[in-house]
């Protein structure tokens, strides 16, 4: 039966384990120039109805490098959910594509494209969650670190789909998750609570950005204003100005945190130049396995 991609929670922790040593192996042989054609003549349909670079440069090389290939649907393209219901357009690519990746705003049409393709769909970011960000990100975290052992992430910023796929990974690997947001921009309040039944990790949510640095072994942040909130940007300029990742957050955590960022950044916004260009950044390293995990996730799900 086929398999989605919509959310971590989709996956067991021993999944997620795999994927982390698939994404390993493949990234050691592409770059030995070892690697074999594992998806050769399959394709994948990239629906995107928001920009992006490293989401679709990722997959299209990833399916290059497999073998197979990728076509990219553009913004303005397909209309989904408009033009064509997802529900036609899941049962007509399912006729000629071997998975779908779909970049969209309502979680939802996410979800009913899964429900009427028989092809796997995974969630390339929703204004839910961005589950294939948050994979990458930890197996960027397990090259620097070795292990998970007594991982504190601070989060400083928006509750927004970062920060839901943060939650949903400590759902599945042990964490202190700590969450600096202003009041009004708290991510979800029923994931936070049922994140906290599931017992794996603790999840807190606090006001002030210098609490949730202290001592962190990852201090993570992202924009103030999502893709599709422009308009609320000068409403949230004002919200979020004091919750940004700079050195005075740096020096309040571990000496060997690691400072991350899913990218696009917005320096002098939710991070300072010094802190997304000094001697903690990982967030090239983070950007780059975004391409080696999503090998990994098309290897799992497309592969017969
Ligand atoms: N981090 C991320 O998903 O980047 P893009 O929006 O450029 O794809
Ligand atoms: N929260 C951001 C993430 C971009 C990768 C957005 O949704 O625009």
């Amino acid at each position: 039966m086929k398999r989605d991609f919509l959310d971590i929670t989709d996956l067991s922790a021993g999944e997620i384990h795999r994927l982390f040593s698939l994404a390993a192996d493949l990234k050691k042989k592409q770059k030995k120039g070892k690697a074999h054609p594992i998806l050769k003549g399959k394709t994948l349909a990239m629906i995107f109805q928001k920009p992006s670079t490293r989401t679709r440069i990722s997959f299209e090389t990833g399916m290059v490098q497999l073998g197979g290939h990728a076509i990219y649907i553009s913004p303005d393209e397909m209309g989904l959910g408009k033009r064509e219901t997802a529900a036609d357009v899941a049962r007509v690519l399912s006729r000629y594509n071997d998975g779908i990746m779909a970049r969209v705003f309502s979680h939802d049409l996410l979800a009913e494209l899964a429900r009427h393709a028989s092809i796997p769909v995974i969630n390339g970011l929703s204004d839910w969650s961005h589950p294939c960000q948050i994979l990458g990100d930890m197996l960027t975290i397990l090259e620097h670190r070795g292990a998970f052992d007594g991982l504190k992430v601070a989060w400083i910023g928006d509750g927004n789909n970062v920060a839901h796929s943060w939650i949903h990974m400590a759902m599945r690997i042990p964490m202190e998750l700590v969450l600096a947001c202003p009041a009004g921009f708290d991510p979800d309040k029923d994931l936070v609570a049922k994140a906290n039944d599931a017992k794996t990790s603790r999840v807190r949510i606090v006001r002030n950005p210098l609490e949730a640095a202290e001592e962190a072994d990852v201090l993570y942040t992202d924009v103030w204003a999502s893709m599709g909130q422009e308009k609320e940007a000068a409403r949230r300029k004002k919200a979020f100005k004091n919750f940004q990742v700079n050195d005075r957050l740096v020096e309040k955590a571990k000496p060997n945190v690691l400072v991350m960022h899913c990218l696009p950044a917005h320096r002098g916004e939710e991070i300072s130049e010094s802190a997304l260009e000094g001697p903690r950044s990982i967030v090239f390293d983070e950007a780059e396995n975004r391409l080696h995990i999503q090998k990994a996730i098309l290897v799992t799900l497309m592969k017969k």
